[in-house]
């Protein structure tokens, strides 16, 4: 008993992410911590609150409105896909930055949108009306669709979208109702030696110094309503946008962040957590790292292929280094063991509770089997997966599978516009040395009963020798050729066909992607699904076990709420990390030399002349700040605000050694890394020239 409550106020702290119509009951505590609001300012769906200033920005990352006229920030990671679609060698926004001198040269971004949560609501009744424990897993999740079906149509009114999703592995449900804008336009990007500055060598670390921003702004038709781009659209009003307070920040103040993070997986069973340490980081480190070689050796000799793989190889480091701080965190955290001692309490607990005693042996059964999958699974998509070539043919397979469900003229313009964007940005020269390391890997670790019997004979016919096969088939391949693709697109669809089915590369896909489905994911598929549902069972079970522990549901894409404060942290024996940056630290990282820290000479002026204006505090800019806020990928960009629900900085990373937190947080250690408002300001204002677009934001007094 003295254990179990130890391990209750051990994650109490400023552990979590909560759905924002639940406040209430953390209100009190966030109080006493210093928010000065209430929990109706923070999410109502009576009237104007946080929440409406607050969109998910492109599917991944988070946004908010702080003007009203629609302007947006983000992170520029986040619009970094958007500035880069808009750049070419002879306008590069990647390097040189990019502000509209006014609304007409904002730049429409085609593939964009932004989802606005208009509200949610507990739906678990009716999402689990008619469920049975009689029922099979596949009979009780046809169950959940149809009410989830229904529950969507009877809930949502013209133009709102909804999703219904489920929290604590299926014990509840919620309703989302969103509205979504796709006329969303690129304002303003500081160049990335301000907005990425420190790259990937800093990514994940703190101290910290990256003006990791970009503006965008909302557009909407005539009544404000969502509408696909037009000229005639107007910039959206929204019910609220955030203020901003250049009050500043010190140590221990109370923070909070309104965000859409991803994914974390906070009760994951023992084996869960081992597997992730023992085989699936460190493999897909290695196999990351392979990639990442070589992309690196050829962007540093040709200037033209550093702005094609800028973005697919920061998109690449960013994960790779992420798992080595969680691998880290993981072991250093010892999560596996205290997972283990924690399953033997509950273990005791459950004995005599038939609804639970065999949750625990049925898990190690299963995780088992699971491990064998999951490993192939981690291989398909980190080494056969990862090879363009391959996966850019894929798209092409619709065609031969028989399940295309779109008709064929349809098809033929989707593929026609993924072949310009791929050969835009594709370097064969890259992508094939890709290929022979990373199936070499693959061919030794895979084991030979997983292997697609294609791949086995296509490796023998060239006697062991990948960098044969791999002349052979990018020789041979239409799909190293735009203009052959084009030109096949033009055909009919029985020629198409069998064009493809001619193509060693296609076919080397095709049937190795087959044995793959049938032999690999379907067999894991089912696994995930008996494992999913003993979870369900264990979360209701730790829910019963540890009754005064407060959980929190794991992230789901959904809104959430985590609040902290800004806080150093102690990295290692004898080392005490302050919680703020400053523009000093930018002038000592700078050098010309090196890629990474050569920051513009506009920057380097301001800053000796210490021409700072209003942005300053103590003689100097503050650049970023980390604090305790719980968060994950999908936080980027989230504002972070202070007591009084004023902007003080966005979010834009943690420090590596806290990415563990997606599997468990320690308020020792975990810290988000934010980019201080004042230092935003400080660039449009001072560097980029761009202050008119202050005029429309608002200050707090
Ligand atoms: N680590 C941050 C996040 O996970 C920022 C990534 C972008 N920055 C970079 N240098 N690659 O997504
Ligand atoms: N940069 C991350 C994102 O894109 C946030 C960092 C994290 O994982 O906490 O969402």
């Amino acid at each position: 008993m003295a254990l179990h409550l130890l391990y209750v106020t051990a994650v109490l702290a400023d552990e979590g992410m909560w759905l924002p119509p639940l406040i209430e009951s953390r209100i009190i505590d966030m109080q006493a911590k210093g928010l000065k609001l209430s929990a109706e300012d923070i999410y109502s769906i009576n009237r104007a609150c946080l929440k409406d200033a607050i969109v998910q920005f492109g599917g991944g990352c988070t946004a908010e409105l702080i003007s009203d006229k629609g302007l947006l920030l983000t992170n520029h990671h986040c619009g970094f896909g958007q500035i880069q679609a808009h750049s070419s060698e002879a306008r590069d926004y990647l390097k040189d930055g990019f502000w509209a001198g006014n609304l007409n040269e904002e730049l429409p971004c085609k593939k964009l949108s932004v989802r606005m949560l208009l509200r949610m609501k507990d739906v678990t009744d009716q999402a689990l009306k008619g469920v049975t424990t009689r029922m099979s897993d596949i009979e009780r999740a046809s169950k959940i669709n149809k009410n989830k079906t229904a529950i969507i149509k009877s809930e949502v009114k013209k133009g709102e979208q909804a999703t219904v999703e489920s929290l604590y592995y299926g014990n509840q449900f919620y309703l989302f109702v969103y509205q979504v804008f796709e006329d969303v336009r690129l304002v303003g990007a500081p160049p990335s030696s301000i907005g990425k500055f420190g790259g990937d060598t800093d990514n994940w670390m703190w101290p910290r110094h990256t003006g990791d921003f970009s503006l965008f702004r909302i557009y909407a038709d005539k009544d404000n309503k969502p509408a696909p781009y037009s000229e005639d659209n107007v910039p959206y009003r929204p019910h609220t946008s955030l203020r901003i307070s250049l009050k500043g920040i010190k140590e221990n103040d109370f923070t909070f962040i309104y965000g859409v993070p991803a994914r974390t997986s906070e009760y994951l069973y023992s084996e869960a957590v081992k597997y992730i340490v023992t085989y699936g980081n460190p493999e897909k480190i290695k196999l990351r790292s392979i990639r990442l070689n070589i992309m690196k050796n050829e962007m540093a000799q040709h200037a033209g292929t550093r702005i094609k793989y800028a973005s697919k190889q920061a998109s690449v480091a960013n994960a790779w280094k992420k798992w080595q701080g969680e691998l880290k965190g993981l072991i250093h955290l010892k999560t596996v063991e205290k997972k283990q001692a924690l399953e033997a309490q509950f273990a005791a607990w459950a004995v005599d509770k038939p609804e639970y005693n065999a949750l625990l042996p049925r898990f190690a059964e299963y995780y088992k089997k699971w491990q064998v999958y999951a490993a192939v699974r981690d291989y398909q998509m980190e080494a056969f997966n990862a090879i363009e070539i391959i996966n850019y043919a894929a798209a092409f397979a619709p065609f031969t599978d028989g399940q295309n469900t779109v008709p064929d003229t349809v098809m033929k313009r989707r593929l026609q516009t993924r072949t310009v964007d791929f050969f835009k940005d594709y370097s064969p020269i890259i992508d094939k040395q890709i290929f022979v390391a990373l199936l070499t890997e693959y061919l030794q670790h895979v084991p030979e009963a997983f292997i697609p019997p294609a791949l086995q004979e296509a490796h023998k016919k060239y006697n062991a020798d990948v960098s044969a096969l791999s002349d052979a088939l990018y020789t041979h391949t239409i799909f190293t050729s735009q203009e052959a693709v084009e030109r096949l697109l033009q055909q009919n669809k029985n020629e198409l066909v069998q064009v493809l089915l001619h193509d060693p590369l296609f076919m080397l896909y095709k049937n190795s992607n087959d044995f793959y489905r049938e032999n690999v994911e379907k067999p894991y598929r089912t696994l995930q699904a008996q494992v999913d549902a003993l979870y369900r069972d264990y979360m209701r079970g730790l829910m019963a076990f540890q009754p005064n522990r407060d959980f929190y549901p794991d992230a789901n894409s959904t809104l959430r709420v985590s609040y902290g404060k800004v806080a150093g942290y102690s990295p290692m024996n004898a080392v005490y990390y302050l919680p703020q940056s400053t523009i000093e630290g930018i002038m000592e990282k700078d050098n010309p030399d090196i890629y990474d820290y050569n920051i513009p000479q506009r920057l380097r002026e301001v800053a000796a002349a210490k021409d700072y204006g209003r942005w300053a505090e103590n003689g100097t800019v503050p650049v970023a700040f980390i604090a305790t806020n719980h968060t994950t990928g999908g936080n980027s960009g989230s504002p972070v605000l202070n007591g009084n629900g004023e902007l003080i900085g966005i979010n834009f990373d943690r420090t590596w050694e806290s990415t563990m937190s997606d599997v468990e947080y320690d308020p020792e250690i975990c810290r988000n890394i934010a980019v201080d408002i004042r230092y935003v300001l400080f660039v449009m204002d001072k560097i980029a020239g761009a202050s008119y677009l202050l005029d429309e934001m608002n200050f707090a007094m």
